[in-house]
């Protein structure tokens, strides 16, 4: 009989034990790593980043590195004359000596002509 309270005794210790130390199952830290989402498309705000690099990837060679001009004119006061849509169409089909920009997608001139509508 004392042999059986002692093993109650000693099974409720264990019981005890478990509880008290339990708690860390909850600290495995699985940082899920949710991938960054790309915010450089979507919102309306002009994203000049971007307008930048389609920019200097297309434009600069004949418009200066600075919109200062070259082969082609100034852009530096380009969006008191035009507007994003009118840029968009001269990127589009060209104007004058400026040949059509066709290897630049709808997307990137539109970001691009945006962009140059608020250099006033
Ligand atoms: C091959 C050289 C060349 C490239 C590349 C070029 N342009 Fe031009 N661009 C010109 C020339 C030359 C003119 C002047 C056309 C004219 O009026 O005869 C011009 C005119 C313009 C005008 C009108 C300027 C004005 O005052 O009327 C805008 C806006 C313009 N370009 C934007 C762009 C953008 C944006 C890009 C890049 C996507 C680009 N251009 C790429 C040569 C270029």
């Amino acid at each position: 009989m004392k042999k059986l309270l002692l093993s109650l005794f000693f099974a409720m210790l264990l019981v005890l034990g478990a509880c008290g130390g339990g708690g860390d199952e909850g600290a495995s830290d699985d940082n899920t790593s949710e991938e960054q989402t790309d915010q450089s498309s979507q919102d309306g705000a002009t994203d000049t980043t971007a307008a930048e690099g389609v920019y200097q990837n297309n434009c600069s060679s004949c418009h200066g590195g600075e919109l200062g001009g070259g082969f082609g004119p100034a852009l530096t006061e380009i969006g008191s004359k035009y507007d994003s849509a009118q840029i968009v169409d001269i990127i589009k089909n060209g104007k004058g000596q400026m040949p059509a920009q066709s290897q630049v997608s709808d997307e990137d001139a539109q970001t691009v002509a945006d962009w140059l509508a608020t250099m006033e």
